[in-house]
């Protein structure tokens, strides 16, 4: 059985993201000890946006020299996704959404007639069969009782990306409140990685 461990923060120890994210895997691990683990991280290494040029390659264009090392990257990150059984990923609230580099990520692997495809009846998702765990962390409270409700763009964006692809099986570990002062912190972070302890096994 197959996992890919995505991060995508970039506070490096200091993020609350990473430590769920990894909890999460530990938590597989210890439970499937068997697991084949891929790793990525974002920030250490970076996608590139997606450019004219990226789009006229995946039509057979000839790229230009310098893109080849993205173009390769590109087809990494999309196998490694459609291998994988399991899918873990970090996500940080910023800007109301998700960090630029797990965008750059999306973009990669939403690919039309990899992921998804346009049928009679409209979008069909391929990549159905895998379970996709998100640990989200954000600074303040989004939910649906609060005023800021309608600026939450990280959960539901990732709800409607992975639905569109055909996940069912999506579980999200939330910690909220990071920034509003230590003890919030202390207390999403300590819920957050005791429901990581909590899952089922992989
Ligand atoms: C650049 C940046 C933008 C942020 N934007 C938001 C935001 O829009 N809403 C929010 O609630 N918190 C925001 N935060 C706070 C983070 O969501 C919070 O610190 C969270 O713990 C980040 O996850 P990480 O610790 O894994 O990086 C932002 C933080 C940074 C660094």
């Amino acid at each position: 059985m197959k996992l890919l461990h995505i991060d995508s923060s970039v506070l490096g120890p200091h993020s609350v993201s990473r430590q769920v994210s990894a909890a999460i895997v530990d938590r597989l691990r210890q439970a499937t000890p068997s697991l084949d683990i891929v790793y990525r991280d974002l920030t250490q290494t970076p996608l590139a946006h997606l450019s004219g040029s990226h789009l006229a390659a995946a039509q057979g264009a000839p790229a230009p020299a310098e893109l080849a090392p993205d173009l390769a990257a590109s087809a990494a990150v999309l196998n490694e996704f459609l291998d994988a059984d399991v899918v873990v990923i970090g996500a940080p609230m910023y800007n109301f959404t998700i960090p630029s580099q797990l965008k750059a990520w999306i973009d990669r692997v939403l690919i039309a007639g990899k992921t998804f495809k346009y049928g009679a009846a409209g979008p069909e998702g391929l990549a159905g069969g895998k379970r996709v765990i998100v640990a989200i962390s954000r600074g303040g409270y989004y939910g649906a009782e609060t005023p800021y409700a309608a600026g939450e763009h990280l959960e539901t964006y990732l709800r409607w990306v992975f639905g569109f692809i055909g996940i069912t099986s999506l579980e999200f570990i939330p910690a909220d409140g990071i920034q509003i002062g230590p003890n919030h912190r202390e207390k999403a972070l300590a819920g957050a990685l005791e429901a990581a302890t909590s899952l089922r096994a992989a």
